[in-house]
């Protein structure tokens, strides 16, 4: 057994390792023995979880297994103090009273919404944030199935070079002759060439690849360069409800091309520490982009993407960001599950791919958000 000493305020250091005493945790069924393997000094080792069924399957002969009433928390290290942690999870019945929602203000009620009788013109959003790997394209994806299922036209448009966007709805980039590069370069390029039919009723795509990467260099040389998407997409907004860019992880000119195009900015934001990291310069970019190029530009919110309820940590960076943006937090957050990543293999929707499950409830919910803020205006 390692030499137990004392970490942090309310934990236990057993060796090197950080552990909670979180009794409540373990209910009956839940026999699960967590061996712990994280430093104290955050370098995360591994963590591995028994079955309950047995011995626990712990490969590493320097740990034991914890002791009764310890298991393994991987936020140990960011355990706010008492106070402040009971800011952030707010008790049960009040929170059947209120119905608190995961940002800790009261969930309102999103009304389902109602048929269309005729369509357009388009409001377009981007779906932007510089730092990769946040959940733009796969927020760009059910958001839109979930607006398509609600009866509205959707068209996605993937800003992307990488093609994530076209990938995710089946479309493989490197077999596509026309994208919106061509669109965007060639004069005279009508959309009707270039947009795709999903297997979503109701939502088109205009697809991308690789070829969009030569866009950024040579729009450089363009007149009016920052709002070439701008006019490529005005003769599709009579068509459409809601049109939404995918952008690629950076600031550069296609994504100012994306933001001059749009009304609303969303905004997806990882729960994890870094979070906020770079956020000031994607507002600011926003704010010029308002002053310079597009003053209807709005950033409609901030969604908080790969939330896991379960840990500390996720609820604690959700409350610093509902702090910084306040209402522009939507109150939709989406969880962190598998069945995102397998959607892409899939190349569907979730809306789709798994119809019962919570990420399909999610985006739905979002959708609803989003129709809400723009029926409120
Ligand atoms: N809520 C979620 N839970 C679990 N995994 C998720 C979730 N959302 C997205 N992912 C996965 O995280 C990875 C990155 O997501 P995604 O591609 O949507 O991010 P991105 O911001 O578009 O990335 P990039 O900046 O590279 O374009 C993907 O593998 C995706 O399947
Ligand atoms: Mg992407």
């Amino acid at each position: 057994m390692p030499a137990r000493g004392q970490g942090p305020a309310g934990f236990e250091a057993v060796g090197s390792v950080a552990v909670r005493t979180f009794a409540a945790h373990q209910g009956p069924g839940l026999q699960t023995t967590r061996t712990a393997h994280q430093s104290m000094d955050g370098h995360h080792v591994n963590a591995m979880a028994g079955d309950g069924s047995g011995a626990p399957h712990n490969h590493f002969a320097d740990y034991d297994e914890l002791p009764d009433g310890h298991f393994y928390d991987p936020d140990a290290e960011y355990e706010p103090d008492p106070e402040y942690a009971a800011t952030l999870a707010p008790d049960a019945a009040r929170q059947r009273r209120e119905r608190i929602g995961p940002t800790g203000r009261p969930l309102p009620y999103f009304p389902i919404p109602g048929p269309l009788t005729d369509h357009g013109p388009a409001k377009i959003i981007a779906m932007c944030n510089q730092k990769g790997g946040v959940g733009k394209t796969t927020s760009t994806i059910n958001l839109g199935a979930a607006l398509a299922e609600y009866g509205r036209r959707v068209l996605l448009v993937d800003f992307d070079p990488q093609g994530a966007l076209s990938v995710g709805l089946g479309v493989n980039p490197m077999e596509l002759d026309l994208t919106v590069y061509n669109l965007l370069m060639e004069r005279g390029m009508s959309a009707d060439e270039v947009l795709l039919k999903t297997a979503v009723p109701n939502m088109d795509l205009l697809p991308s690849n690789i070829d969009l990467s030569a866009a950024e260099v040579q729009l450089v040389s363009e007149v009016a360069r920052e709002s070439t998407l701008q006019r490529a997409l005005k003769p599709l907004m009579p068509d459409y409800d809601y049109i939404v860019i995918d952008c690629q992880p950076s600031l550069g000119l296609l994504t100012v091309n994306a933001l001059t195009a749009a009304h609303k900015v969303i905004v997806p934001l990882e729960c994890e520490f870094f979070a906020l990291r770079g956020v000031a310069l994607l507002t600011e970019t926003i704010e010029k982009v308002q002053e310079r190029l597009n003053p209807e530009l709005e950033l409609d919110g901030i969604l908080a993407t790969m939330y896991d309820s379960r840990t500390v940590h996720s609820r604690e960076v959700l409350a610093r960001v509902v702090e910084a943006f306040d209402d522009h937090v939507y109150h939709t957050v989406i969880g962190r599950t598998v069945r995102f990543p397998e959607t892409t293999v899939a190349g569907e929707p979730i809306t789709t791919y798994a119809s019962n499950s919570v990420g399909a409830a999610a985006y739905r919910q979002l959708a609803r958000e989003v129709l809400a803020r723009c029926h409120a205006e």
